[in-house]
């Protein structure tokens, strides 16, 4: 099938993990990243098909929750905010005519902004070796098929088996640290991702 006029945005997508599948498969992927594309001042094309959306984690996830109030004190988690609401501008700009578009967060408070989540699943459900509950908002099919199931996932700090970098992949070498390696999805999720979204 030709693909190739299906315009997929993938905004703060990092490496580009989430998309790949799209990619492999013809379609029109524009990776909508930091330090080349900054989803606030970005303007959507016409006629976009999907869109993934994985906006920083940092001042939301369970993880920070110690810190969460020192985060609304600074001013941090209003700058966070201001990406996710970006994201959610740039899927209303692209409507009508999305196909699907989710956004993805870990586990943590981001509901108490947006609202509840639309898909719960854990990235060991998809053969991560870590434990890492994880969040989709949106409006995607949700028949997701899990696995292959990891039956023996780490915590995500004691993980020492993260993902190599396919050699492809756009990282920016400076922030090629664990953090960024640990928000790489597990493939068989996003080719999970890919079989029930096209
Ligand atoms: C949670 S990570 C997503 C990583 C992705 N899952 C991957 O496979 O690499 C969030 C990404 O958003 C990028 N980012 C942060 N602020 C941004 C902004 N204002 N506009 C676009 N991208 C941004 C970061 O550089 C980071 O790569």
């Amino acid at each position: 099938m030709d693909n190739s006029s299906k315009i997929i945005l993938d905004l703060c997508g990092g490496t580009g993990s989430w998309s790949r599948p799209y990619r492999e498969h013809g379609y029109d992927v524009r990776i909508i990243t930091l330090p080349y594309y900054d989803v606030r001042t970005y303007k959507p094309p016409k006629n976009v098909y999907g869109i993934l959306a994985a906006p920083p984690c940092t001042h939301f996830s369970i993880a920070c929750a110690p810190l969460w109030r020192e985060k609304d004190l600074t001013g941090q988690t209003a700058q966070a905010l201001e990406i996710v609401y970006s994201c959610l501008r740039i899927v209303n700009e692209c409507k009508p005519g999305l196909h699907f578009w989710a956004l993805e967060n870990p586990r943590g408070r981001l509901h108490k902004f947006i609202g509840a989540p639309t898909y719960k699943f854990n990235q060991s459900d998809f053969g991560a070796p870590y434990f890492k509950p994880t969040w989709l908002w949106g409006d995607f099919n949700t028949l997701i098929i899990q696995g292959p199931i990891n039956d023996n996932p780490c915590r995500l700090d004691e993980c020492t088996n993260l993902y190599d970098l396919p050699d492809d992949y756009n990282l920016n070498i400076d922030h090629c640290k664990r953090a960024a390696r640990r928000s790489i999805y597990p493939p068989a999720f996003c080719d999970a991702f890919f079989q029930a979204n096209q």
